[in-house]
């Protein structure tokens, strides 16, 4: 279990990165959802102890991690979200030589634990070709291959499937869910459906705060009876936004759905199903947030 209390960061330049965040992070997949610049990043850089926090306590099972860097270090697997440049070698070598790094001398069982990898992240035909060769998904299943090495308790993976078409992002989901349910698994994105298809805990961030968290269908749940859906031309959404909150517009056959969330039903409007992308647009809107689609 990772617990965050009271963690806060305020860059030199001013900006508030994290706001007095406050989680609890079970095992198996936790999905961290928020816009760009909602602090995600910060958050997954403070918690691998690549930066300290202004003030705050952040424990992984226990072990107040700030004060035991090394000791975390040992037991974190990290994908960043910038990976840098790729090296010009091929998996094979790479993995070799990362796992010495992390201390494991002895040669039959890296052998052994890199072949492991190479399978487990169905990189085996690919594994001598050159890295800086490869496609985004190829890359993003390296990154997990490298991550995984050293059995880590803590895996951090920050917004693996951006960039991703949809065959690999598929791909890369299966891998994730492999990955199994005996470690801490963080996923940062900005991508609902990675939530909602990997995900059995959530928290959604927006401007340096948690705003909600909780298990997906639950909070799904709390919509349920109070979202309302209408379709209406493109050219009259202006209009209504200035009467109604919309949350969310999306095409549908050359109209436009709009969707409310209210406790009484508005007028002329259906109810409505609600699903984890509503709950991520109603609760920016609610906090003001201005959400960007891809
Ligand atoms: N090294 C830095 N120095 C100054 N500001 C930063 C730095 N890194 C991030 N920020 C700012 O902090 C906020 C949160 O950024 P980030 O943690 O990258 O969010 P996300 O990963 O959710 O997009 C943004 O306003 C960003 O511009
Ligand atoms: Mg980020």
């Amino acid at each position: 279990m990772l617990e965050l209390r009271h963690v806060s960061k305020t860059y030199p330049n001013g900006v508030e990165a994290l706001k007095d965040v406050c989680l609890d992070v079970p095992r198996g997949m936790f999905g961290l959802l928020g816009p760009n610049g909602a602090g995600k990043s910060t958050l997954m850089r403070t918690v691998a102890t690549l930066q300290d926090p202004d003030s705050g306590e952040i424990r992984l099972d226990g072990l107040d991690v700030v004060a035991n860097k090394d000791e975390l270090r040992r037991q974190l697997g990290y994908l960043p979200q910038e990976f840098g440049v790729y090296p010009r070698t091929s998996p094979l070598v790479m993995l070799d030589h990362l796992a010495v790094l992390k201390g494991i001398g002895n040669r039959k069982s890296r052998a052994e634990l890199v072949e492991r990898l190479l399978v487990q992240t169905n990189l085996w035909d690919l594994r001598k070709k050159n890295i800086d060769t490869f496609s985004g998904g190829m890359r993003q299943r390296f990154g997990i291959a490298q991550a995984l090495i050293g059995n880590p308790k803590l895996i951090i993976v920050d917004e693996p499937t951006a960039g991703l078409d949809p065959a690999e992002r598929r791909r890369f989901h299966n891998l994730l869910t492999r990955i199994g349910e005996e470690v801490v698994v963080i996923l940062s994105t900005h991508i609902v459906e990675d939530v909602s298809d990997l995900c059995t805990r959530m928290a959604i961030m927006g401007n340096g705060r948690i705003l909600v968290e909780g298990e997906p269908h639950a909070l799904i749940a709390k919509l349920e009876g109070r979202l309302w859906k209408r379709l209406v031309p493109p050219t009259a959404v202006a209009e209504l936004r200035r009467a109604l909150p919309i949350v969310s517009t999306r095409m549908s056959a050359g109209r436009t759905e709009i969707r409310v969330v209210s406790e009484q039903r508005p007028e002329a409007m259906d109810p409505a199903d609600p699903n984890l992308e509503d709950v991520y647009f109603a609760t920016l809107e609610q906090h003001g947030i201005e959400a960007v689609l891809e």
